[in-house]
């Protein structure tokens, strides 16, 4: 190298040259171009106790994909590196002025830099580095890589996400090589925003630490990012949230459809139906967490409250077939439900026990109508026989006094039993606005739950 640059200086002097100048002029100096193992190789220090500086600086641009089953993020970022190459150096002057060319970066010697959280690599090489005439080196790479980061989704889809990514050195320990930003944290968010393409998710800040890491015996030097990223929820509230509670909605709803007649039944199970494809999909998005997300708390306690309100719809149902069937109301149901459940729900009862109580008085009344009629029957039967005939027409007049009142006997025991069916009615009924109220209670709960978790 010096003899070249003797040379070309005495060559100028001679002639008073118009100097011409190349990149070629300058890599021959350096002979940067022949594959040196020296230059590829080594670190391009002249003393080895001195260290390394290389300056990362990183630039968050995108977030392309987040996986929240896998809980990988694919992201895409720029990285700057420089570093000192205490080999290659020159003086501008001699050489036109030139302060800079672009070498191959399979002829110098690189940072062996890499992200600890790496799956996946996609990023495209790049195949040239800046050489500065002060020995200074500088290589810019978009990366395009798919990293770990564990999501915490207790809040989906109203949550904020921290992900980390640990720049290190794979072969240099801390006394060879150190990592150092060139950007605080403020510069490196400000840059980060400027460049950042919103998508689903925005960028909220980067922080930037630096660390010295111990691993077996050695140190490492380690450049943390954390980007944290909040998600839109809009998409989620509108195909997932918005449906789920319209359903939740109709079922409450349909607690109002008449109890008789298996419609109720049948509508309830289509909302529930219609449910369970939502459950389907938001159960594509969540993760095996041991904390669930709240939102899946949430359709799972919709879910559980309505199969309890179709099990009261099938109970209903065969009440009201028992009452078709058996009139008699067992006397702990009337007990628990109709004095005790109905007294607690304020729902009116009494009237109806009161009513069936005048009518069971009415039927003994007629009864023993019945029975002194037919004392009175045979005693004057046994007076014919001992004195005189009656008439055809007394005989007949009682014949049709007693089917008068068989007739109004049976009348009054078919009442009593429409009176026992409409007592199923009411325990049928008491239950059902029972478990209304608990449904009420339950979803007002837990969505109250889900709002304050959702706001805090
Ligand atoms: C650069 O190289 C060319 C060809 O080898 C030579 O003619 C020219 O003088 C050189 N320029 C300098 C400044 O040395
Ligand atoms: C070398 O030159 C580059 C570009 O002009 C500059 O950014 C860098 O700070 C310089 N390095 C030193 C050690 O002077
Ligand atoms: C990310 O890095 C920061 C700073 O070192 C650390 O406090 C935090 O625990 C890391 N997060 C994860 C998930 O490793
Ligand atoms: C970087 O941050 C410093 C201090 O916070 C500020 O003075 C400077 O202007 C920032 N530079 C850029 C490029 O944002
Ligand atoms: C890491 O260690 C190096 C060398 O001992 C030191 O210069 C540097 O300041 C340390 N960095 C941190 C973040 O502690």
């Amino acid at each position: 190298m010096l003899r070249i640059l003797v040379l070309l200086y005495l060559g100028c002097e001679v002639t008073q040259c118009q100097k011409t100048c190349g990149y070629y002029n300058v890599t021959d100096a350096l002979g940067v171009l022949e594959g040196s193992p020296r230059l590829i190789y080594l670190r391009p220090v002249k003393d080895w106790r001195e260290p390394t500086y290389v300056t990362l600086d990183m630039t968050f641009r995108s977030v392309l994909d987040m996986d929240e089953k896998l809980q990988t993020l694919s992201s895409l970022m720029d990285i700057e590196m420089m570093w000192e190459n205490q080999l290659l150096s020159w003086n501008p002057e001699e050489f036109c002025g030139i302060s800079r060319v672009s070498i191959p970066e399979s002829t110098v010697w690189i940072p062996d830099i890499y992200i600890s959280e790496t799956i996946e690599d996609n990023s495209l090489d790049v195949l040239f580095v800046h050489l500065y005439n002060n020995g200074t080196m500088q290589q810019t790479k978009t990366l395009n890589i798919l990293t770990t980061c564990s999501l915490d989704l207790y809040k989906f889809p109203f949550d904020a996400q921290k992900c980390n990514l640990t720049f290190g050195l794979s072969t240099n320990p801390v006394n060879d090589v150190i990592l150092a930003s060139g950007f605080n944290a403020d510069n490196i968010t400000f840059l980060s925003k400027a460049a950042f393409t919103t998508g689903e998710w925005s960028l909220q800040n980067v922080q930037v630490f630096p660390r010295n890491v111990s691993k077996n015996g050695e140190t490492w030097s380690k450049m943390i990012y954390q980007i944290s990223i909040k998600r839109a929820p809009m998409m989620y509230v509108i195909n997932l949230i918005i449906p789920a509670c319209l359903l939740v909605l109709v079922d409450v709803a349909s607690m109002f459809i008449p109890m008789e007649g298996g419609e109720r039944l049948g509508f309830k199970v289509t909302v529930v139906l219609g449910f369970s494809v939502l459950l389907l999909i938001l159960n594509d998005f969540l993760p095996n967490t041991d904390i669930p997300p709240i939102l899946g708390v949430f359709c799972m306690v919709c879910l559980v409250i309505m199969i309890v309100s179709i099990i009261d719809s099938i109970f209903i149902a065969y009440m009201l077939h028992l009452s078709a069937v058996r009139p008699e109301v067992p006397h702990w149901l009337k007990l628990w439900v109709l004095k005790r459940l109905a007294f607690v729900l304020r729902i009116p009862t009494k009237e109806r026990q009161l009513g069936s109580n005048i009518l069971g008085a009415e039927n003994t009344v007629v009864t023993e109508k019945a029975a002194t009629l037919r004392e009175l029957e045979s005693s004057s039967s046994k007076q014919v026989t001992k004195e005189f005939k009656a008439s055809i027409e007394i005989k007949l007049l009682k014949k049709l006094l007693r089917e008068l009142l068989m007739v109004r006997q049976h009348l009054i025991v078919t009442k009593q039993e429409e009176e026992d069916k409409s007592e199923w009615h009411m325990v049928a009924f008491v239950l059902d606005r029972f478990i209304l109220i608990l449904y009420l209670i339950t979803v007002a709960l837990i969505a109250v739950i889900v709002v304050v978790v959702w706001a805090a």
